[in-house]
């Protein structure tokens, strides 16, 4: 009889216990549902290197892609070699215009997950600094980030993603590379105070080390390979980085419903040589 009563109670605390877990949003467990098979996900930069991996890996996933770039025949070239339309899509803006951005998230419609990959990187040394060229890596990186945040409130669903791209020059700079650094280390900042006030949507960055894509033609130009040599010697994993490798920390960014202002390092090492 007192057993009886005891499992009765039991059963019945198990069941208050259930109403409240359910209840309490607080408590909510992160089942990560919201897979990105089921996910339209816009890649600002598809077009090109990293972007282009994470449009990639994303596709692959089963999510649909919309690609952004400023040059029309780029994004032609990568949506035809990826799967193309239906499940691919592409618009030409340029995310330093404000007007663009509106455009383009007009176009967009409602969204999953933001990825912020556009941008430029360029070398001066301070004491013969164009300030006109450092207006324009700033507009380019941080402004155009900013921009992108603003506008995709009200498209990109709450409790959805942005992921920006800094890069291993905002910790580890080099001299002639301020201006890279300054860009790369102030969207760490911008990520961590979006994080807190754009919640549940969760926002964070990407910091890649040397990775192997298009930008090195303009940086480094014949020079590249020599450079990329020695750097891979230096590295722990004794290689340079592919568009693919980092394209990894994009979809963990998108899918991990708990992680939210971070600052991921992909580098092979690089922050420790
Ligand atoms: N590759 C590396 O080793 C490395 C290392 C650290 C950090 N990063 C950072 O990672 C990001 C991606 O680099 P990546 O190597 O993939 O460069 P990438 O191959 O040159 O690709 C850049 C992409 O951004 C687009 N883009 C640039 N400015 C834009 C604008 N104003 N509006 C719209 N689209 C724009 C480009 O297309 P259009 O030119 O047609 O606009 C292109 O699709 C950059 O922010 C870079 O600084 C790269």
């Amino acid at each position: 009889m007192i057993a009886a009563i005891m499992q009765m109670h039991k059963l019945d605390i198990k069941k208050k216990l259930k109403g409240a877990y359910q209840g309490n949003n607080m408590m909510r467990k992160g089942d990560n549902t919201m897979k990105l098979n089921t996910s339209k996900v816009v890649v600002v930069g598809g077009s090109s290197g990293i972007g282009r991996g994470v449009a990639t890996a994303v596709l692959e996933r089963g999510a649909s892609v919309v690609l952004v770039g400023r040059s029309r025949d780029k994004l032609n070239d990568t949506s035809k070699a990826l799967a193309g339309p239906p499940r691919v899509k592409t618009i030409v803006a340029d995310v330093t215009r404000e007007e663009d951005v509106v455009r383009m998230f007009a176009e967009v419609g409602s969204f999953d997950h933001l990825v912020v990959t556009g941008g430029v990187a360029t070398g001066a040394s301070i004491g013969s600094m164009d300030l006109n060229a450092a207006r324009a890596l700033i507009e380019n990186k941080l402004i155009a980030a900013i921009a992108l945040a603003k506008h995709s409130l009200g498209k990109l669903r709450v409790g959805g993603s942005i992921t920006f791209s800094s890069g291993i020059s905002g910790d580890r700079p080099t001299p002639g590379g301020c201006l890279n650094a300054a860009a790369a280390a102030s969207l760490g900042g911008l990520t961590r105070a979006l994080a807190v006030e754009l919640g549940p949507t969760r926002v964070n960055v990407v910091s890649p080390g040397w990775v192997d894509t298009p930008v090195w033609d303009t940086l480094a130009g014949e020079a590249k390979t020599g450079i990329w040599e020695q750097m891979a010697r230096r590295l722990p994993v004794r290689r340079i980085g592919s568009a693919a490798d980092v394209a990894l920390a994009y979809v963990f960014l998108m899918e991990s419903e708990f992680t939210t202002g971070t600052i991921l390092h992909i580098d092979g090492g690089q922050a420790l040589v």
